[in-house]
């Protein structure tokens, strides 16, 4: 496929989706992340303009239970993962097969019967799987447009925006998506007092938590309110805006300007203008919490979902910050390059890979190390999330592979974000073979530098 452009790559997958679509065969499995649920909503809204029936299953990861669950009369569709469960598909006998995903896959073992349409396979584009499944449905019929945001909900959601180019430029203007330069303070829709009190990337000595700093902060940056009431941050002026960022530098030693300006993309959701990074935190949340048909509802702006996504998402983040607060407290396993974080049944196995992002993008790390969060999911399971900080450290996903080949359990992700599942009873081996791994590559490195 390498000689394959996406495009091409897109439209061959997508006659070939619906010439194999009769009746009522199609089962479609979807991640339950921000990206995975908005890959579904897109495609949901795709097959009911074809008037086409289906099942659709969202799913935490995808194991060999599920897979072998599957009718294997039907034709089933996986998004936003299956690229790392090749060789369970190919055993399982399930007649036609397609993928949309962007994580890394084994391209040597593409099965006949699998259609895949994955980066990996062409140029390597930075997009996500909601950004595929928009191109894909796109390629279906024009009007699937309407999904434009969508597809970038689910690129905010796996932070891929920093990687803009050519390709998901064209899904902004498809979707009148505004993007503005701004703090990355969110949600950017809401008063800046408010924002800026429960800021907790970046947490602003002083000020998050606290209403007489925020104030304060406020009027060092010469930001007013007005009938009583302050501005919202994409209503600040440039030198308002520049001078909020100054004001906010000289509070948090070790970030510079350019770590809290970035994008922001302004989404029209339910009929108003709405933080894109702040849906795509509500959807994640109502995943999380079990909840997958209440995010697949209210990215389909269902009125009764939004209620219930607005209340879920108040809860998570309460459990979001008791799950750092213990994540801060617990003894953890150092050693050069990583730190193994074993929180057992202290944290929500749904939690712990935002906790290890949050914990990787904060300043508590060196760039390169890599964090291995752990928690029991309550049934004879233990759930791994790996992250690197920064962009430089070991390949993730190659590193927990590796382990992996000494147990049972799925496995997959990117080079700096990777998770896998183990049984409850090789939790001290798992560990073991984590840090054999690390200090492999200390020897490995330093016998490069000794030759
Ligand atoms: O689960 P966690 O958030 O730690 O996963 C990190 C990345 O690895 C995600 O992009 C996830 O989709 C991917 N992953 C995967 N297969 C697994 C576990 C994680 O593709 N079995």
């Amino acid at each position: 496929m390498k000689n394959y452009k996406l495009e091409e790559v897109l439209e061959k997958v997508a006659d070939s989706f619906l010439g194999s679509l009769t009746g009522n065969n199609l089962e479609v499995v979807s991640h339950f992340d921000t990206d995975g649920i908005t890959s579904a909503a897109i495609m949901t809204r795709a097959l009911k303009r074809l008037d086409k029936k289906f099942s659709l299953r969202i799913v935490k990861s995808l194991n060999k239970e599920i897979i072998e669950s599957l009718d294997k009369k039907k034709v089933v569709l996986f998004m936003d993962l299956a690229s790392g469960s090749l060789k369970e598909i190919k055993k399982s006998g399930i007649k036609k097969v397609f993928i949309i995903d962007h994580h890394e896959i084994d391209s040597e073992n593409i099965p006949e019967n699998v259609e895949i349409i994955n980066p990996e396979l062409t140029k390597k584009e930075k997009i996500s799987s909601a950004g595929l499944t928009y191109l894909f449905c796109k390629k279906i019929d024009e009007r699937n447009k309407d999904s434009a945001k969508l597809a970038i909900l689910g690129m905010v959601g796996d932070t891929l925006e920093k990687e803009i180019d050519r390709l998901n430029n064209s899904i902004l203007d498809d979707g009148n998506i505004l993007r503005k330069r701004g703090l990355l303070i969110y949600p950017s829709t809401r008063p800046l007092n408010r924002v800026l009190e429960f800021s907790s990337n970046p947490f602003i000595p002083g000020v998050t938590g606290n209403m007489e700093g925020v104030i304060d902060l406020l009027r060092e940056s010469g930001i007013a309110p007005e009938k009583g009431k302050y501005k919202n941050l994409i209503d600040l002026t440039e030198e308002e805006m520049k001078n909020l960022v100054t004001s906010i530098v000289l509070k948090t030693p070790g970030k510079k300007d350019k770590d809290l300006i970035g994008d922001l993309f302004l989404v029209n959701f339910f009929g108003k203008l709405e933080d894109a990074r702040e849906i795509s935190a509500k959807i994640n949340a109502c995943s999380r919490e079990g909840k997958p048909e209440i995010a697949l509802g209210f990215c389909l702006e269902n009125f009764n979902s939004k209620k219930k996504a607005e209340s879920i998402h108040t809860k998570y983040r309460q459990e979001l910050v008791l799950g750092i607060k213990r994540v801060n407290e617990q003894k953890k396993v150092v050693g050069k390059g990583y730190v193994i974080i074993n929180t057992k049944d202290k944290v929500k196995d749904t939690m712990i890979g935002t906790i290890s992002s949050i914990l990787a993008n904060s300043k508590t790390y060196e760039n390169g190390t890599a964090i291995i969060g752990m928690s029991y999911d309550g049934q004879n399971k233990i759930k791994v999330s790996g992250r690197n900080v920064g962009k430089t450290g070991r390949n993730l996903r190659e590193m927990l592979s590796n382990v992996m080949e000494s147990f049972e359990g799925e496995v997959g992700g990117h080079h700096s974000a990777a998770g896998c599942m183990i049984g409850l009873e090789d939790e001290e081996e798992f560990i073991e073979k984590v840090k054999n791994q690390f200090e492999l590559e200390v020897i490995k490195i330093a016998n490069l530098s000794s030759n």
